[in-house]
């Protein structure tokens, strides 16, 4: 039996049902589901409509079907559309006569808007746990990796050598601002909907402050056609859900890369690595892999969401019960992607003979020959023209960098020493780039900002 079957006749088609239902996935939202059921129970009791007596029977049923669920006794009766009315209809086979108490003043519209907003907050929170526990590896790698350097790359080509720890807090910061944008959608969702009904509140004494305060919620809805009908908390909070997937994406790339013979900067550890079926001697990236290839599903989702959105007329549509597969999806796969890769680079091995070699390379410091002119008044356009030339005369001459910088007249033998292994490193100076005293103190900021933000998600 559905909850509108006094309206229509006769039974609905199996295909309708098969169709419609969302209790196949909106199983997932039953913790939230009941949490939003004893908020309305407090609610109805603070506006007089259950006694004691009938609230703490409510209140018993919820917590039954609680412990069915959690247990996978719970069994769903032909007719379960939902989690809501799978949960109201088994609270009123366990309380008898007061279950059917239970959905006054309530709509199942602004119950799944309460479960998917409860999601959402509950998910962000984990999501931002993932974040501190990621972060919290790369700064320990970066804390580890001391004065090793390896190659720095723009368009994939070597272009200056940095500090390993200046690298890896690149990847960091992005991860620091994705926690931020966490706490702050979370906060942003914190609106209770309960009490806007199906779309217009109630003529009985509905307490939505109430209800509010026991989902531990500090505000509730100002307008009730509002709160049943917008997801934008949704489509935020898959949007920074992709954002961090696309941040993994970038981190992956690089682990695929370094881990080839070709660069053999990185060695991963059996536990997070991956063989052949085939090919005997394999030893395979997958988790970077997947955390590249995982975020085309991401961005999906976010896209899924905003085209359900556009174009809806207020109030409640059927329509938004397509928000909640596109939530569950990506803070899944959000939550095992950070796990994974933490331990990936928790573990992996840095190879730092191969990236010090490469870094080496005595090309990647041209520039600095460029600013050693500098220094002693050249202008900088020349001083490029100059090391340009000497570039290319090194390579038409077949000869070393080296010769060719000490056969030129503004060069010369004062300037070899650039040219040494390391200099180029320690001579940066910029605050924030990649030079020694700088990255110290970034790996102080980067220290506290993380413990300040990582608090904050405790909190939240
Ligand atoms: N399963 C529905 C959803 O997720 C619940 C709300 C149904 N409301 C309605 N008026 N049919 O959106």
């Amino acid at each position: 039996m559905t909850l509108w079957q006094a309206r229509l006749s006769g039974a609905p088609d199996p295909t309708l049902l098969a169709f419609t239902e969302s209790l196949s996935f909106d199983r997932a939202l039953a913790p939230f589901d009941l949490e939003g059921s004893r908020a309305h129970v407090a609610g109805l009791e603070a506006a007089g409509l259950l006694d004691a007596e009938e609230a703490g029977a409510l209140r018993r049923a919820l917590d039954t079907v609680g412990a069915e669920l959690r247990a996978g006794t719970f069994s769903p009766a032909p007719g379960d559309e939902d989690i809501h009315t799978a949960v109201e209809r088994r609270v009123t086979e366990l309380a008898g006569e007061v279950g059917a108490r239970l959905h006054t003043g309530r709509s199942r519209n602004d119950q799944v808007a309460t479960d998917q907003r409860l999601f959402v907050r509950a998910g962000l929170a984990e999501v931002s746990e993932g974040l501190v526990g990621l972060a919290s590896t790369l700064l320990r790698r970066a804390e580890e990796a001391g004065d090793a350097y390896l190659p720095g790359y723009t368009h994939l080509q070597r272009a200056q050598p940095v500090p390993l720890a200046h690298h890896l807090l690149a990847h960091g910061w992005a991860l620091l601002r994705d926690l931020e944008r966490c706490l702050d959608v979370r906060r942003r969702t914190g609106v209770s909907p309960l009490g806007a009904g199906a779309l217009a509140g109630s003529s009985l004494p509905l307490q939505p402050a109430v209800v509010a305060e026991a989902l531990g919620l500090d505000r509730h809805f100002e307008n009730s056609l509002d709160a049943v009908a917008d997801r934008d908390f949704a489509a935020e909070a898959l949007f920074v859900l992709a954002l961090v997937g696309v941040h993994l994406s970038r981190q992956g790339e690089e682990v695929v890369l370094w881990s080839t013979t070709e660069f053999g900067f990185l060695g991963l550890d059996d536990a997070f690595a991956t063989g052949s079926s085939m090919l005997p001697q394999k030893k395979n990236p997958d988790i970077a892999e997947l955390a590249r290839g995982k975020v085309g599903r991401l961005v999906g989702d976010l896209v899924a969401v905003l085209t359900t959105l556009k174009g809806l007329p207020l109030a409640y549509n059927r329509d938004l019960q397509e928000v909640t597969e596109p939530l569950l999806d990506a803070t899944a796969t959000v939550t095992k992607a950070l796990a994974a890769l933490a331990g990936l680079w928790g573990t992996a091995r840095f190879e730092l003979e191969r990236m010090r070699a490469a870094a080496d390379d005595p090309a990647s410091a041209a520039v600095d020959l460029a600013e050693w002119l500098v220094a002693r008044g050249m202008p900088f356009r020349r001083a490029h023209a100059v090391v340009a030339s000497v570039v290319r005369r090194a390579g038409a001459e077949g000869i070393g960098l080296a010769d060719a910088v000490a056969s030129e007249p503004s060069l010369g033998a004062p300037a070899l020493g650039i040219l040494e292994a390391g200099a180029a490193v320690q001579r940066r100076r910029t605050p924030g780039g990649a030079g020694p005293a700088a990255v110290a103190s970034q790996l102080d900021a980067f220290r506290s900002r993380l413990a300040t933000l990582a608090e904050a998600a405790a909190r939240a």
